[in-house]
């Protein structure tokens, strides 16, 4: 029986972790604050702002919110993030992506002081985390090293594939796989012969972003399949890159959906607003 692993479990954990944590700086008068900033009024992005807001409130983090109209200026979006970078009151900036198409994302997330860059996204986050110096680091891929360590799963000298190479999750997951002493592939969308170099996998990280794309003929027997994914498969119902079903019977270990990667991402970005403390 493969295990399953239990994302809301162990982001629960983190979360009680560092709610003690908080409390013990808030008798230390440390006050830890979040500002959030969403342009315009995309659903999801609403959502998942929504549960950012609610954790910073369940583990004693202060959010300021910024909600701003879809028709915002890039130069008045820029004003607002030197501003919060100079407010020493303000200890981590998150703009909810993606930006309206009239907004330069990266000249965004570059602006963002590095010492606040609470998603990991600055390319001086990127640039500290693959030379292997403390900084921050992106929030998915971190749940993910929580979520193997967490449930026993040891990652050195093991072959582990990365399928999807986007800055936010496949770069940042394959350095902090190696930093742990893993073997690295990355694969991508040219990736030759994909269910070979797939099967190579003692640990399989799938973040493509396609539903149900991998089953058990990319998947080496008795691997652990860690699933990036979310969507909405043809009956409505939440799924991700993984076919659950067809593989759950091949592998060790493998993550739900929902309740696997996704409460980890949240619980991670609560640990990046908590070790911002120590940057400023
Ligand atoms: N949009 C989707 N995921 C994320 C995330 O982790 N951070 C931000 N800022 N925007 C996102």
């Amino acid at each position: 029986m493969a295990q399953i692993i239990d994302g809301k479990k162990i982001s629960n954990e983190i979360k009680e972790e560092l709610k003690d944590k908080v409390l013990s700086l808030k008798k230390d008068g440390v006050e830890i604050t979040l500002a959030v900033i969403q342009v315009g009024n995309d659903p999801a992005s609403s959502v998942y702002v929504g549960n950012k807001k609610k954790a910073c409130e369940y583990i004693g983090i202060k959010s300021l919110s910024y909600e701003l109209p879809e028709e915002t200026k890039e130069e008045e979006l820029l004003k607002l993030v030197e501003e919060l970078n100079k407010d020493k009151k303000v200890n981590g900036i998150l703009v909810q992506l993606p930006l309206p198409k009239h907004i330069h994302e990266d000249k965004i997330i570059e602006t963002i002081s590095p010492l606040k860059d609470v998603d990991g996204f600055h390319p001086q986050s990127v640039g500290r985390l693959s030379i292997g110096q403390k900084g921050f680091v992106s929030c998915t891929p971190a749940g993910i090293i929580q979520l193997l360590k967490r449930s026993g799963i040891s990652i050195e000298g093991k072959e582990c594939v990365v399928i999807g190479r986007s800055n936010i999750v496949g770069k940042p997951m394959s350095m902090l796989l190696l930093k742990e002493n893993g073997t690295v592939t990355v694969c991508h969308s040219k990736t030759k012969n994909l269910k070979e170099v797939a099967k190579r996998g003692d640990i399989l990280i799938a973040a493509i972003g396609k539903p149900k794309f991998i089953n058990k003929e990319y998947i080496k027997e008795g691997a652990v399949v860690i699933d990036v994914g979310i969507h909405r498969d043809e009956n409505n119902k939440l799924c991700g890159d993984v076919d659950f079903d067809d593989v759950v019977d091949h592998v060790s270990a493998i993550t739900p959906v929902p309740g696997g990667v996704g409460p980890m991402t949240i619980a991670m970005l609560m640990h990046n607003c908590v070790d911002s403390i120590e940057l400023l």
